[in-house]
């Protein structure tokens, strides 16, 4: 028996290479008003966001585009975002970008409808009115943000602050391997472990169920399948679509369940030194879920099979400390540095780490109860 739970998973998503030529389509009953194109530079600089707005230019609708996205986004960016929109009297939005451009995107969406200033609804106030219509263009195959229900904002203390509710959830995802496809390997790298951080917190957490247990663990087998290829080649198009399914499959998954400790203590880690998410994530997890074994051999176990390790013969806590090799091989193959020192994080700054961290609600949905000192030494195992 399980208790009561739900499955709410709205995003309408569309898959398929070139499967942006929809984007016109779709925006049709909003023909009146001028789009927001939100994205940075550098999409911009590639020649990426040019797949959209040639299709745009195409079919005649009307937009402004806003790339001044930043890293771990600050409210400056929004704000700045937010003041381009009501200027330019927009009405949906369309994101090109990773998760730092869909959480902004998504965090001038609420400015839209709900006023006020972005603090006032961070997390736990909530978004009482839904966002404008938006369409998601993932750009890298990290966050799953086209689905999930957060947008995470870096507040003026270097806090990764959390904007949430189902009326932030994008309306459309369009997983087009065009956009995705040969993506730097730091990049692919990061980006991919995020993902599959997020199928492995989501599928172990204690707010697991089974219909979240289903996307995360199909999406561990995918990433399993799929990081190698896209990360070291240029023009893997069948690997990059499998890891922008992977990533929308794990980012459906923790959108049920939220996550444990490897996000509770990455955030800090992105907030306070400007380590890549992804590349925080991948340095914890192994950390982590060594930890966690313990907690649910079971679960570990599973994980390994799914991660294409032969678990026959063995006992579940065999199973279950491959399943920690296993990842720890793939990020090095992938090239994510071994430690977060080495990362460009400083190990005197584990007291602050600790503290932020422990502020997290990913802390009490860890399937081991954790408590400061044993964060503490997560965080000193990971320097
Ligand atoms: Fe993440």
């Amino acid at each position: 028996m399980t208790e009561s739970f739900q499955f709410y998973a709205p995003t309408r998503l569309i898959a398929g290479r070139g499967s942006v030529a929809q984007v016109p389509e779709l925006l049709k009953p909003h023909a009146e008003e001028k789009t927001l194109v939100v994205t940075d530079r550098g999409l911009v600089q590639a020649g990426i966001v040019q797949l959209l707005t040639d299709v745009l230019d195409a079919a005649g609708c009307a937009y402004t585009l806003f790339d001044a996205v930043e890293p771990n986004p600050p409210i400056r960016v929004v704000e700045e975002g937010f003041q381009q929109y009501q200027s330019e009297g927009c009405g949906p939005i369309v994101i090109v970008g990773g998760g730092s451009s869909i959480d902004t995107a998504k965090a001038i969406g609420v400015l839209a409808t709900n006023g006020g200033n972005i603090e006032a609804h961070f997390a736990p106030a909530n978004v009482p009115n839904r966002i404008p219509y938006t369409i998601a263009v993932p750009t890298t195959y990290g966050t799953g943000s086209e689905v999930t229900p957060f947008a995470v904002i870096t507040d003026n203390n270097h806090f990764k602050a959390a904007v949430r509710g189902p009326e932030i959830i994008p309306d459309v995802g369009i997983l087009d391997s065009d956009f995705a496809v040969g993506l730097p390997m730091p990049v692919a790298a990061a980006t991919g472990m995020d993902a599959l951080t997020h199928a492995i917190e989501s599928y172990v957490a204690t707010t697991s169920n089974p219909l979240a247990d289903a996307s995360a663990l199909h999406a561990i087998r995918l990433v399993a399948d799929n990081l190698r290829q896209a990360a070291s080649s240029d023009g893997n198009h069948e690997a990059t679509e499998n890891m922008l399914l992977a990533s929308a499959l794990a980012g459906v998954a923790f959108s049920q369940t939220l996550l444990g400790n490897v996000h509770a203590m990455s955030h800090p880690v992105s907030g306070h030194y400007g380590v890549p998410h992804g590349v925080a994530n991948a340095i914890l997890l192994t950390r982590v879920m060594d930890f966690n074994v313990i907690a649910c051999p079971d679960r570990f176990a599973e994980i390994a099979a799914a991660l294409g390790e032969d678990v026959t013969d063995l006992s579940e806590m065999e199973a279950a400390t491959l399943a920690v090799e296993a990842v720890e091989a793939l990020s090095n193959e992938v090239g994510i540095p071994p430690d977060l020192t080495t990362a460009g994080a400083d190990p005197q700054g584990i007291p602050v780490l600790s503290e932020d961290a422990m502020k997290s609600v990913n802390i009490s949905l860890n399937p081991r109860k954790t408590i400061l000192q044993d964060v503490v030494s997560l965080y000193e195992q990971s320097f």
